[in-house]
């Protein structure tokens, strides 16, 4: 089960936290990746990982903001690859103000990370996919897009956005035997919440919330896109899945 042997992927954000689990689990799988981020450092340490796995891999440093970048490591991919299959829209910043202390540049760059980059990365990653009549678009939402906490409006904002593209497009793209789910994960202690580390208050207030009594560990994402990017999942889409410790449960 779960075999992604003679698939390829690309993934966003794949410099460090979830992006280089997601490809260190699809490479034991056995996909070959494009990995993609603005960081060339962190990129070369996730292809290590991949290599390990004996998988092919080719490291595109850019930025999901310009269009421009995607399609050409996207291009890259395919040239390299011969084809694309699966597509992660993982990268994503989070900016916590309250509203009045957000300037246009936060509210722009939250939003064309998290909201314009999958919509660049799917618009060009369709095209091959609809070719050869399948493929897996994931899309990495958050508990935040499904319910919310104060000081993040732009994060919500966009992680309820991607949740509406993820059904719209899950709809438009099923006559092509694409699929395409969102995931919400809950609280996982990768950069991303850099804040909570070593400070007891904010650690203290997130276990207190959820259910599980611990912070989540990145390989435990890869399993679930794993799930959604293998032909084992075949007839889901349009879905979200949170993954959170049982968080939005209550
Ligand atoms: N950690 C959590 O608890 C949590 C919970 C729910 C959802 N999420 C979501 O999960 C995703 C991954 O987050 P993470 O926790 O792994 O965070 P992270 O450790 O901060 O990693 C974020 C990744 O996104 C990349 N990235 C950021 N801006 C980019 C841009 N403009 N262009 C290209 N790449 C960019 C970063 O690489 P470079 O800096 O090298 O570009 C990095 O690889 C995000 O969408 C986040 O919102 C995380």
């Amino acid at each position: 089960m779960f075999n992604l042997t003679g698939k390829v992927a690309f993934i966003t954000g794949a410099s460090r936290g979830f992006g280089q689990a997601i490809a260190t689990t699809l490479a034991a799988a056995g996909a070959d990746l494009g990995l993609f981020a603005r960081t060339e450092e962190g990129l070369l340490e996730t292809a290590k990982f991949v290599k390990n796995h004996g998988r092919r891999v080719l490291t595109c440093v850019g930025d999901v903001m310009h269009p421009d970048d995607v399609s050409a490591a996207i291009q890259k991919t395919v040239e390299q690859f011969g084809k694309l299959d699966i597509l992660i829209n993982n990268a994503g910043i989070i900016v916590r103000h309250p509203i009045e202390e957000l300037t246009d540049e936060d509210w722009f760059k939250v939003m064309n990370t998290n909201l314009s980059g999958p919509f660049f990365c799917t618009r060009a990653a369709v095209p091959y996919m609809k070719q050869q009549k399948w493929g897996r678009i994931i899309n990495v939402s958050s508990m935040m897009g499904l319910v919310a906490l104060p000081e993040r409006v732009t994060y919500s904002t966009s992680k309820t956005g991607i949740i509406g593209m993820t059904k719209s497009l899950a709809l438009e793209l099923a006559q092509y035997n694409i699929t395409v789910n969102a995931i919400a994960p809950g609280p996982f202690l990768t950069e991303l919440n850099q804040q909570a580390k070593g400070n007891p208050v904010v650690n203290q207030f997130y276990m207190e919330r959820t259910p599980l009594k611990r912070w989540g560990d990145s390989g435990e994402v890869g399993s679930l896109v794993l799930y959604l990017a293998s032909e084992e999942s075949a007839f889901m889409t349009g879905t979200v899945i949170p993954i959170d410790g049982g968080w939005t449960a209550q």
